[in-house]
């Protein structure tokens, strides 16, 4: 599959790799077609699967598209891609809607009552909007096995057929725990995770955990 990434950080760069490990073309996107960082992770790769070139040239590469831009700043980044570009395809939300204006622990810039999913599906209503792995650390995306035990991520949008390519692709990364929450709504959940998150990662100076959801049977 030709899969295009919107962003050159961490998360971009250890989703490109697996992804590409994985078989998929990946094109790496950013502000500027010669981007450094999107240099130094095609040439990471070893592979003539991995190319990079502007936002732009990323999502109309990709016939999937993962967001990994910061949440405040994504609504920018996508206009920057395209709106033509985005159309009808399958968008892979990552973000977070983090704010580290006044240091740590960050803000988040939408809670509540709205989210950068929804914001991002109101913005682009053609995109099939999945929010997915905002959850975890980039590590444990596509290696969950490095948190010991049963542990949990989840995917939320309002088109079922997107929902399930993206649950292919987790399955792919290793995941077998993937809890479907519904619409692209409960993005508010999974956004708002990270307060509790952030505060789990400086108590422990790690970002290498993940919850289990254990219920009643
Ligand atoms: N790091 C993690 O483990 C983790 C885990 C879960 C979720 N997330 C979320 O995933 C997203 C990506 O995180 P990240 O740490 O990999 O990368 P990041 O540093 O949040 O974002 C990097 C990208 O943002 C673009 N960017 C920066 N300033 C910009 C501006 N003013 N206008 C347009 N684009 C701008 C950069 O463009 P250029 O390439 O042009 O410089 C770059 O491609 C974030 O929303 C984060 O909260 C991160």
């Amino acid at each position: 599959m030709r899969i295009g990434i919107l962003g050159t950080g961490t998360v971009g760069n250890t989703l490109g790799t697996k992804l590409v490990e994985l078989g998929h073309d990946v094109k790496m996107g950013s502000r500027t077609t010669s981007n450094e960082k999107a240099a130094e992770w095609v040439k990471s790769t070893h592979s003539s699967k991995a190319s990079q070139g502007s936002f732009a040239d990323a999502a109309s590469f990709g016939e999937v598209l993962l967001n990994c831009t910061p949440g405040s700043l994504c609504l920018e980044v996508l206009k920057m891609a395209g709106a033509e570009n985005i159309r009808g395809k399958i968008l892979v939300d990552v973000s977070n809607p983090l704010d580290f204006s006044k240091g740590m622990p960050p803000a988040l810039t939408v809670a509540n009552t709205d989210s950068v999913g929804e914001q991002i599906q109101r913005t682009f209503p053609d995109a099939k909007v999945v929010k997915a792995l905002n959850t975890v650390a980039a590590p444990v995306m596509v290696n969950p096995r490095i948190v010991p035990g049963d542990h949990d991520i989840f995917v939320c949008g309002n088109d079922s057929g997107a929902k399930d390519r993206v649950k292919k692709i987790l399955g792919d990364f290793g995941w077998i725990n993937i809890i479907d929450l519904g619409d692209i709504t409960n993005s508010r959940g999974m956004e708002m995770w990270l307060a509790l998150w952030i505060r789990l990662m400086m108590k422990y100076q790690s970002p290498i955990f993940n919850l289990h959801i254990q219920r009643q049977n």
